[in-house]
Order: C-alpha cells, then structure tokens, then sequence
C-alpha cells in the first residue's frame, strides 16, 4: 500500500502507460481519477479498478477542461497529492517539412501546454495541503531524439527541462516533480512512432534496446509508482529513462 491515502489524476489514462498507472496506483492504495479525451475508455478502466477511482473526460489541452477535472478530483476525493500529465501526441514518423501546422499545434497543446495548464490549477491546492508530486510522462525522445519525429521528439524536450526547472522552483513549497523517459513501448502510440506496426521495424526498434525487448504499461506504472510514492521524498528534477538502457 505505497499510495495509501493518496489521491492521484492521470490523464491519458483511458490505455497504454497511463491505464497500467491507474491500474497500478490503484492497487497500492491509491483513490484514482482517470481523465482522458476519450470518456468511453476512460469509464472503462474506472469501472474495472472499481470504487477507488472515477472517470472524468477531459481534453488537457484546454484550460478550462483542466480546471474542471481538477475540481472533479477535490469533489470526488478531497484533495490531490499526484498529478500525472501522461496524455500524449504525435505526428506520424516522417519527414519534419511534412508535419502541417495543425499537427504542430496539436503536439505543442498536449505535449506542452497542458502541463502548464495542469500546474497552474493544482499547484495552490498542493501547497495548501503542504506539498505534492507532479509526474510528467517525457520520452527517451527528448533525450537522444531519432530522425523522423523531429517535433514530438522536441516536446518531449521541453517537458524535461519544464520538470527540472518546475522542481527548482517548487521545492520550496515541498512540491516534487519529476519526469519518465520510457523507450518505445506496447502502446497505441507505437504505430506512430515507428511509421507503421511491422514485425520488421519492431526488430530494428527491439535491436537498439541493450535489455532486448520494448517497454511495457507495467514497466512505466512502476517506475511512476516509485517516484509518486514516499520512497521518493528526496527525489526531485529528475528525467528517469525507463528504456532497458536505451540511452547509454
Ligand atoms: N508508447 C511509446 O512508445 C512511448 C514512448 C515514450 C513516451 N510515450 C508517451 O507516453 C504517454 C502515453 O502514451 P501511450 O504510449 O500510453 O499511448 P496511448 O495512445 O495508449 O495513450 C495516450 C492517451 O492519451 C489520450 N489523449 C490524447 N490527447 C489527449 C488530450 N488532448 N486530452 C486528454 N487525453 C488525451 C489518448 O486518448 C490516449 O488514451 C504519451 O505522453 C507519450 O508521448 C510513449
């Protein structure tokens, strides 16, 4: 029970690495709010975890969906020590000339944006409870970027030095905040990344991973499960690769 008594939002939280974060908070005793674009999803995965955690739809890139899914939290649960800004997006692997406008945009909003969003609207309520952690799904992307997803790949950047830049300033009202950079994983986002889903391209992926295998939900909810929990207390401003040594 590492999460006992905590009250967490992940949003993103309807599949991939945010419902195994759910699913993972839950279990370690956690009241969890399940937040994503995709309400249908997002009530599936409160449904499963069952009376410890609620749905709520919510677009992160919008400031006032934010702030009501932050209120839903407070009502639900009365209070917030975690937020997970987990919600991603991508464009397509490719060429960077090709990305439209709308893409870009969409990638800044989700990626970037709603982070700050999702700062403004809980940050008062942590300091009032006297302290918090904000955990951000980045990616080895913002670390050791690859060719063909220039933009999403400098997203990701800005989200880790948002982090360790948001840590400094924080601390002082014992606020942690901290970073994931997992390494290509099971999701619905790989298709994405990759271009397209072929036995081949997931071998080149896998051939550039030391531990030989791409990452899981699980392998990101337990890495988020360390760094929300107590254990951490004297972790703050740090980028975690969870990449099977990717990055090396
Ligand atoms: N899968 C990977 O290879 C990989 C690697 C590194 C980092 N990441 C990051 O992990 C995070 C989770 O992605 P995933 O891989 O689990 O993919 P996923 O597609 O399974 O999950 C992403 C979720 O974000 C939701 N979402 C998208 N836009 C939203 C919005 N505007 N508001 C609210 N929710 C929104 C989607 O509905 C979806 O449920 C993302 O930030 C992604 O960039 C993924």
């Amino acid at each position: 029970m590492r999460l006992k008594d905590k009250v967490a939002i992940i949003t993103g939280a309807a599949s991939g690495f945010g419902e195994g974060m759910a699913r993972r908070f839950a279990e370690e005793g956690a009241k969890v709010v399940v937040a994503d674009l995709n309400a249908r999803g997002a009530e599936r995965v409160a449904a499963e975890i069952g009376a410890s955690a609620i749905a709520v739809a919510s677009d992160v890139s919008s400031r006032s969906e934010v702030e009501e899914m932050v209120y839903a939290a407070k009502n639900a649960f009365g209070r917030i020590d975690i937020m997970v800004n987990n919600a991603g997006y991508t464009h397509r692997n490719g060429d960077m000339l090709a990305v439209d406008e709308a893409t870009f945009d969409l990638i800044t909003a989700v990626n970037m944006k709603a982070i700050y969003h999702a700062t403004v609207a809980v940050v008062p309520i942590m300091e009032r409870q006297g302290g918090g952690v904000i955990l951000t799904t980045a990616s080895t992307a913002g670390l050791r970027p690859r060719p063909g997803l220039t933009w999403y790949n400098a997203s990701k950047g800005w989200a880790i030095t948002a982090t360790k830049s948001m840590a400094v300033e924080l601390a002082s009202k014992n606020i942690r905040v901290n970073c994931l950079c997992p390494v290509a994983g099971e999701t619905g986002m790989l298709a994405q990344f990759m271009g397209e889903d072929t036995p081949e391209l997931r071998a080149k992926f896998r051939a550039s991973i030391p531990l030989g295998r791409l990452s899981t939900p699980l392998d990101i909810a337990n890495a988020a499960l360390w760094l929300a929990s107590d254990e951490a207390e004297f972790i703050t401003g740090v980028a975690l690769e969870v990449d099977g040594g990717r990055c090396i």
